[in-house]
């Protein structure tokens, strides 16, 4: 099959454009709400953009409280989102008023953060706090306002659980984090293999 974004999604009865950017990871994001309530929500529009600085960035459907947290206060943190807190991320995507701290909602510790207010969940074998660098309404075609948010920071913290350290690397496999795939579908990445690229040193060309 092959159609155009005007003939809907073809044959099918549900879009599979997110089955098929697939799978991505979750940016679980902790904020803090103009009078210091701690917020957590899940969002698979998450990327990492750069590596020099490090840079990452979500995207909200409509001005949801991680996104405008995040603007306004200036920072926000990632919290890695992994096979063993599985049924805590998924909690914590109930839509529930501003104001209600949705670490408690879920049953999760917060710990505090190195640099920026917001905690990161205490049992994220991994998490990145970030400062609001860029953020932006998303626009159309028709350069009209989709009603979607994109915000962007950069990395000023770094932490990791010393058990996912082997041989000075962070053990991904270990962690097992989930991936979003479409529909209600998951994956979980337990495994993970080596490809050096054609001009690495040492490398046999061949
Ligand atoms: C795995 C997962 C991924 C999600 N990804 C997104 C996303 O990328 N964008 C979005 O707007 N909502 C996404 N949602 C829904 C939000 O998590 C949900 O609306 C949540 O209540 C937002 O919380 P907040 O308002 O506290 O930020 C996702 C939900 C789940 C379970």
């Amino acid at each position: 099959m092959h159609y155009t974004t005007e003939q809907g999604y073809g044959p099918l009865p549900f879009d599979p454009f997110k089955a098929i950017v697939a799978p991505r990871p979750i940016g679980w994001i902790s904020t803090l709400n103009k009078d210091g309530v701690p917020n957590l929500g899940p969002y698979s529009f998450f990327s990492a953009i750069s590596s020099r600085p490090n840079m990452i960035g979500f995207t909200s459907d409509t001005l949801k409280h991680s996104a405008r947290n995040a603007m306004e206060s200036g920072e926000f943190v990632f919290n890695l989102s992994t096979v063993d807190l599985l049924h805590e991320m998924n909690k914590s995507s109930e839509e529930v008023e501003d104001g209600v701290n949705e670490f408690e909602l879920a049953g999760l510790e917060a710990a505090p953060s190195r640099v920026v207010k917001p905690p990161r969940v205490a049992a994220a074998v991994a998490a990145l706090e970030c400062k609001t660098t860029f953020s932006q309404a998303l626009l159309d075609l028709d350069g009209k306002e989709t009603g979607g948010y994109q915000i962007i920071g950069q990395v000023v913290a770094t932490y990791i659980d010393d058990r996912l350290i082997k041989d000075g690397r962070f053990d991904t496999a270990a962690a097992r984090p989930l991936g979003r795939c479409g529909y209600r579908d998951y994956a979980g990445v337990e495994s993970v293999f080596e490809l050096l690229r054609p001009t690495d040193p040492g490398k046999v060309i061949r």
